[in-house]
């Protein structure tokens, strides 16, 4: 697109930016409408609706890529779509259709297209699909009617360092309860996480981690990405837990490791006492991509890994063959990328 948008792609942050066009689809007597897109970035609801008071809401995070022909492409979005539906069941909202949220992802993705970075840059266009319940209501229950939106925002990386490793803290607090929300992308979830994150972030940190709130022993969550590391023996472990959110890109890597770095992989607990078993750590998720760690603040101890300045050379393997495949170099495992 020839628009001239005056954007600085390759410094990109991780920040708002007005886009020109979003979907909007409304939820009423037990359907949702076709939706539209809309210039209107803004969303008037009733003050008594559930996703205000009672957090009855939910979100999504996936992005779009330019690849090196000038097409572009969505990364998993059917992987966003099940994640979504899975968890408006849990909060009793009306699921998205799979095919609906892939739709309005493409339609936005296509209005907006000139916000897609060009090839290269690094910039991606992340799509922000949410679920809210509105309309009148004021006990504590479902709400009658519900809104579905996607908009976007072009983006560089979520942590300041890119590639370079960010050190993190373990938190006190806990994210989400033992049989509570913490596998699901709900709102209250990242409530919960903006204290633990301010202190983290005081103290000059990327983010906190968080440990399983039913022991505090284990590492749940990485801020809002899943935890990697690599063994001495070069084994790819990821934590197992109830309270973590299935990160599409840990699941991702994870298959990566196995079919395209034939690398050992394990899903297991991941002790907080134990961080020496690994030599190399990282947070991934679609914001992060993968973000290497350097170190890891428990108690009175700085545990690093790698270097702290220096991403190790797994994890950077890992790293360039998921955004190889992200922006169409690599060629990817069936189903896995939805050409716009
Ligand atoms: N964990 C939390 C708490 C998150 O918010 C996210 C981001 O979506 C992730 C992990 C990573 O998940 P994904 O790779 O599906 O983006
Ligand atoms: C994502 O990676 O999509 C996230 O949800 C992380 C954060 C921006 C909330």
């Amino acid at each position: 697109m020839s628009k001239d948008l005056n954007i600085d792609w390759s410094n990109l942050g991780f920040s708002y930016i007005k886009t020109d066009y979003r979907y909007i689809s409304h939820w009423k007597d037990g359907k949702w409408d076709d939706g539209i897109l809309t210039q209107d970035n803004m969303v008037t609801i009733s003050e008594a609706s559930t996703s205000l008071h009672y957090g009855q809401e939910c979100f999504e995070g996936l992005k779009a890529y330019r690849r090196k022909d000038g097409k572009i492409q969505l990364f998993r979005p059917d992987q966003n779509a099940n994640r979504m539906a899975n968890t408006c069941k849990r909060i009793l909202m009306p699921e998205v259709p799979v095919e609906k949220f892939i739709d309005a992802c493409k339609q936005v993705v296509k209005a907006n297209e000139a916000y897609v970075a060009p090839y290269g840059t690094g910039a991606t266009l992340y799509l922000r699909p949410y679920v809210i319940g509105v309309g009148n209501n004021i006990g504590v229950k479902a709400a009658p009617e519900y809104i579905f939106s996607v908009f976007c925002v072009p983006v560089g990386p979520y942590f300041k360092g890119g590639m370079t490793p960010v050190n993190f803290v373990v938190s006190d607090y806990d994210r989400a309860a033992p049989n509570g929300t913490g596998n699901i992308k709900v709102g209250g979830n990242y409530a919960a996480s903006l204290l633990p994150h301010e202190i983290a972030a005081k103290q000059n940190f990327a983010d906190c981690i968080y440990l399983d709130p039913a022991t505090h022993t284990k590492i749940d969550e990485v801020g809002s990405a899943n935890f990697i590391g690599i063994t001495k023996d070069n084994k790819v472990i990821t934590p197992k837990s109830p309270s973590i959110l299935p990160s599409i890109t840990r699941r991702s890597l994870i298959h990566l490791a196995k079919e395209y770095l034939h690398l050992e992989t394990e899903e297991r607990e991941v002790f907080i006492d134990n961080l020496d078993e690994f030599k190399e750590a990282g947070a991934c998720g679609t914001a992060a991509v993968i973000s290497p760690i350097g170190g890891i603040q428990y108690k009175d101890k700085f545990h690093v890994f790698y270097s702290e300045t220096q991403a190790g050379p797994i994890i950077k393997e890992l790293y360039e063959t998921l955004i190889g495949i992200q922006f169409g170099d690599i060629k990817a495992p069936e189903g896995w990328i939805y050409e716009i």
